[in-house]
């Protein structure tokens, strides 16, 4: 191993999938090893995330990150020099000490996320080894199971629909690369039937065909026929994955469903979902329930739960207390990991670690602000998260996550074990597969 003390960082400002200034910050060690890093950015986020730092005023419509490239370079990089770079705790930990606020106020949530994955990839480069095979530390690994976008709604598609993703996971496909060609097929055949019914306007921020439908269930229904179109079993191969992002639609209990013209109350909402679960092949569903709502989650998880995974995202924010707290009250059962909205990789990895110990399945994320930077396609092999949801199957930005996948599991040859049911939380493969 090359000499791995921080000599040197600097951030820049480069640009993100929605054309808004973001941050990139390169680590410079003084064995010579270079890590470098992209700050993604949400645009449906939680109450309890990490702030990301933006400068207000006329420019880039507030988004300009001056402040927070300014922290990295000036307050950031001074206090970091000569840290050991494999010492991930303790530049993380110095990071949050030195921004003192409970949300990241100060540094920014975007500076401080891009420098602690740049500081990441600058050990793995000092060890000489790629970054899932750092991560690691010699554990078995798997590759994770996709969770892929079919059509973009919700914030990311102007409240086109209200339901934020409509996803498919391929968990009987029997690789990742496999997982992928069952998912371009449907892609592909999803967009032939927008075509024929006229309703294929473009595309979503995450990549995701632009909804052009008249109701939320119309949405269930396409993407169960384009499923069938591909030839491949809806249920059986193919389950259906959902984020409803309900914190973007309701809060105390009251639920605005737009498209449908329906106000909802909690337990109207759990009965709505319910019968999507019965009558769709749906085997996972992100934030049913706004991020107040603690008993409406409770109630879904418990009535739910053992035929469907059911994500904390919005009211986990990737907090380990949180995580451990939801566990309790059986408020989930699989959580979204996403490393900005912990604010660090060892925060994250922390949230990940109790979403384990509470028997949680666990998704690593992306944003729907993306870049070309592809850390989270090695955090969940690297950590053996099971699951990596990243947007849809079209936008680069999106593409580089799989198709980094794609090259982890060619490095990984005969060895490469895919998760594939084994990451969901059900108690057997078939309770799932012998729904519809
Ligand atoms: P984001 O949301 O727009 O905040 O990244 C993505 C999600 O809800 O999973
Ligand atoms: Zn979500």
């Amino acid at each position: 191993m090359t000499d791995a003390r921080i000599a040197r960082l600097h951030g820049r400002r480069v640009w993100d999938s929605r054309g808004r200034p973001t941050i990139e910050v390169e680590a410079h060690l003084a064995g010579g090893a270079v890590g470098r890093a992209i700050a993604p950015a949400g645009a449906s986020t939680g109450r309890g995330e990490a702030l990301d730092l933006r400068d207000g005023g006329a420019r880039f419509g507030g988004l300009d990150v001056r402040l927070a490239l300014n922290a990295v370079n000036t307050t950031i990089a001074p206090a970091l020099a000569g840290l050991e770079a494999t010492d991930q705790e303790a530049v993380d930990r110095l990071l949050i000490g030195l921004d003192g606020t409970a949300d990241r106020s100060r540094l920014g949530g975007n500076a401080i996320v891009a420098t602690s994955m740049a500081v990441l990839h600058a050990a793995a480069a000092a060890r000489g080894e790629p970054l899932w095979l750092h991560l690691s530390r010699g554990r078995p690994v798997r590759t994770p199971l996709p969770e892929i976008q079919i059509f973009g709604g919700g914030a990311h598609a102007d409240r086109r629909v209200d339901v934020q993703d409509f996803m498919v996971m391929c968990p009987a496909a029997s690789s990742f690369s496999e997982a992928l060609d069952w998912t371009a097929e449907i892609y592909r055949t999803a967009g032939e039937l927008l075509r024929k019914a006229g309703k294929l306007q473009g595309v979503a921020d995450e990549g995701g065909y632009w909804p052009a439908f008249d109701s939320n269930e119309e949405a269930l229904e396409t993407l169960t026929r384009a499923i069938e179109a591909a030839g491949l079993r809806p249920g059986t191969q193919v389950a259906i994955s959902l984020d409803v992002a309900a914190s973007q639609f309701g809060k105390s209990g009251v639920y605005t469903l737009a498209l449908d013209d329906r106000t909802l109350d909690s337990g109207a909402l759990i009965e709505m979902l319910g019968s999507w679960i019965e009558q769709y092949p749906i085997l996972s569903v992100e934030d049913p329930l706004a991020e107040d709502d603690h008993a409406g989650h409770a109630e879904f998880t418990r009535r739910y739960g053992h035929l469907c995974q059911v994500i904390g995202d919005d009211f986990l924010v990737t907090d380990a207390r949180r995580v451990h707290a939801a566990a309790a009250a059986g408020e989930a059962n699989a959580v979204l990991i996403k490393p900005n909205q912990a604010g660090t990789v060892t925060e994250a990895l922390a949230a990940l670690r109790a979403g384990r110990q509470a028997g949680f399945s666990t998704i690593v994320s992306a944003r729907s602000g993306e870049s070309e930077d592809v850390t989270i396609a090695h955090l969940s092999v690297g950590w053996d998260a099971g699951q990596l949801k990243v947007g849809s199957f079209s936008r680069s930005e999106r593409m580089a996550k799989w198709n980094e996948v794609l090259r982890i599991e060619e490095a990984l040859g005969e060895s490469a074990e895919f998760s594939g049911w084994s990451a969901l939380p059900f108690a057997t493969t078939e309770s799932a597969a012998v729904r519809p």
